[in-house]
């Protein structure tokens, strides 16, 4: 059954630099997500290599790391009745250049890795994540 749930959604460094933060905020406003916490900060890049401790086989993993602590991001929890699969459907395809149009990614994002936004993938994910920014 579907019920409220909170996900973790950052707006990165490209699009916070081109002062889209208000911005793409509203979106997911008008998307119908609540934004229940926010905060701007900018991360040292071993706070990204946690961050993204999921990725760190990956070959992209040392670039993405280098790019989330390149500059001032801002980190959102979200709220909305399954709100980790709604927040994928509207940030849309990974690479920009696959993105529906009507998407986050689609309208804002520069490239896969200048992809504007990041969102939980799954519920566990969205709890690590979030206690990641907003841990009391
Ligand atoms: P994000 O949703 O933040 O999760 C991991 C990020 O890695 C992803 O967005 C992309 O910006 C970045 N990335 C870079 N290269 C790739 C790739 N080949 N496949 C998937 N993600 C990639």
């Amino acid at each position: 059954m579907s019920k409220v749930e909170q996900t973790l959604s950052l707006i990165k460094p490209d699009a916070v630099e081109r002062n889209l933060e208000e911005e793409i905020k509203q979106f997911f406003i008008k998307s119908g997500f609540k934004i229940t916490k926010q905060k701007k900060v900018k991360l040292e890049k071993k706070d990204a290599e946690i961050f993204y401790k999921v990725h760190e086989t990956k070959p992209f993993y040392n670039d993405l790391c280098e790019y989330l602590s390149s500059g001032p991001i801002v980190a959102m929890i979200l709220e909305k009745v399954d709100a980790v699969s709604e927040n994928r459907k509207v940030m849309g395809a990974t690479d920009p250049n696959k993105a529906d149009e009507g998407t986050i990614r689609k309208k804002y994002g520069l490239s896969i890795d200048k992809n504007s936004v990041h969102g939980s993938d799954s519920i566990e994910n969205a709890n690590k994540e979030i206690n990641f920014f907003f841990k009391t």
